[in-house]
């Protein structure tokens, strides 16, 4: 078996990976110290952290991180080990407390992460050196994301660029609607790389593929866009678009992109007949039959709509499991019941991530198989063929 360098070395551009980026606990463990540990991931809407004490803790390739608002409102981040003897400090999932005190032992911290309180210790123990660690937290707008070290990439560029884009859809005044989680049996690369192409979705996904034009072939899709783009001025909409993703990144920034793709006509928005399932967003105006897809670093997505926000984050679990965990934002002062029904907001997304797990699984048992051997990708696989290059580089990266 040749050496991990040999082997990214050897990757023929354009073609599927080879099996043992699947398979070798050897690569996911330098994933895991180069990509996954390193890059941003979104955790959550700022409005989820509404008062002092609101918390959440984030897992990811074993890792877990409680993110916490502090008494003067800054949102923090801190690795669940508790500075005594290891152990995680908050076994639950979200919730609002004034301390976090670890199951073990008791040692008691605050919400500044600062060891509070902890019992029969020497008289010259240091409670200032055994706060918890902190980990790296970022807000693009509303957004709220967290990196498990202490010199993530910056978050400079996506702030001024996606400013104008996420301005449209009001990112700073939305609420999170609705969350599901789906465990996903395959690895993380597995379910991004899914997520990255639209060649599968005309046979996997009809209900998708009935609205949304990425389906189609890239040469056939000027023509459904010209209708969108007629109509999106008088709808408070601007034609943006940003490519810094993946490969396309600017050196030590995070990658991310904005564009808007028109839907099929007759579809105002990702439901089941096309019509809104919540209020507009922002100042928007009205319907212009359009779809826009941010993307921010390697493992978070978002979908807005006219009315609604469909965020994506897919996390590595270990070398055989991932996560996707989907938020819906709607404006902050729409009302459920009212404004939105929670079944039809979340119905197209919801079926789509269902549908894409049992292929991701298929797939996942076919290059374990002694007969997989990577394959070309087509020319709609332009954004997937973009983002293994971008692994394969941080793989490659000699520090
Ligand atoms: S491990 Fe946390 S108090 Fe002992
Ligand atoms: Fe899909």
């Amino acid at each position: 078996m040749c050496s991990i360098e040999d082997l990214i070395a050897s990757q023929k551009p354009g073609y599927s990976l080879d099996q043992r980026f699947y398979t070798d606990s050897e690569i996911y463990a330098l994933e895991v110290e180069r990509i996954i540990m390193r890059n941003w991931i979104l955790v959550g809407h700022r409005s989820e952290w509404a008062k002092p004490g609101d918390f959440k803790v984030y897992e990811a390739a074993g890792e877990s991180a409680i993110v916490v608002q502090g008494d003067d409102g800054a949102i923090r981040g801190f690795a669940n080990v508790c500075r005594h003897r290891g152990s995680r400090v908050c076994l639950e999932k979200s919730g609002n407390t004034r301390k976090f005190s670890c199951p073990y032992h008791g040692w008691v911290y605050g919400l500044d992460g600062k060891l509070k309180a902890a019992r029969s210790m020497p008289d010259d123990f240091d409670f200032a050196a055994h706060g918890l660690k902190p980990v790296s937290i970022g807000l693009i707008h509303g957004l709220v994301f967290l990196a498990f070290c202490d010199h993530p990439p910056s978050l400079d560029g996506a702030i001024r660029d996606l400013a104008e884009p996420m301005a449209m859809f009001d990112f700073e005044n939305l609420k999170v609607a609705a969350y599901k989680s789906y465990d996903i049996p395959a690895n993380w690369k597995l379910s991004i790389e899914n997520y990255q192409e639209c060649y599968h979705c005309a046979a996997a996904h009809p209900e998708y593929a009935r609205m949304h034009t990425l389906m189609l072939d890239p040469l056939k899709r000027p023509r459904v866009q010209d209708g969108m783009r007629e109509k999106m001025e008088a709808c408070g909409l601007k034609e943006i678009s940003i490519d810094f993703i993946d490969t396309a990144a600017r050196p030590g920034e995070i990658g991310y992109g904005y564009s808007r793709t028109a839907m099929f006509d007759g579809y105002l928005s990702g439901s089941r007949d096309g019509q809104a399932v919540a209020p507009l967003l922002g100042d928007l105006t009205g319907y212009d039959g359009g779809a826009s897809d941010f993307s921010f670093g390697a493992f978070s997505f978002l979908l807005a709509y006219s009315d609604h926000v469909v965020c994506y984050v897919f996390t590595p679990v270990d070398l055989n499991n991932s996560r996707c965990e989907i938020h819906w934002l709607v404006r902050s002062d729409a009302v459920q019941g009212k404004d939105y029904d929670l079944h039809e907001l979340t119905w197209l997304w919801d079926i789509t991530t269902k549908a894409d797990m049992t292929i991701i699984v298929n797939n996942s048992k076919g290059v374990h198989s002694k007969y997989y051997e990577p394959g070309p990708f087509s020319r709609m696989e332009k954004a997937e063929r973009a983002y293994i290059e971008w692994i394969l580089q941080q793989l490659a990266r000699q520090e």
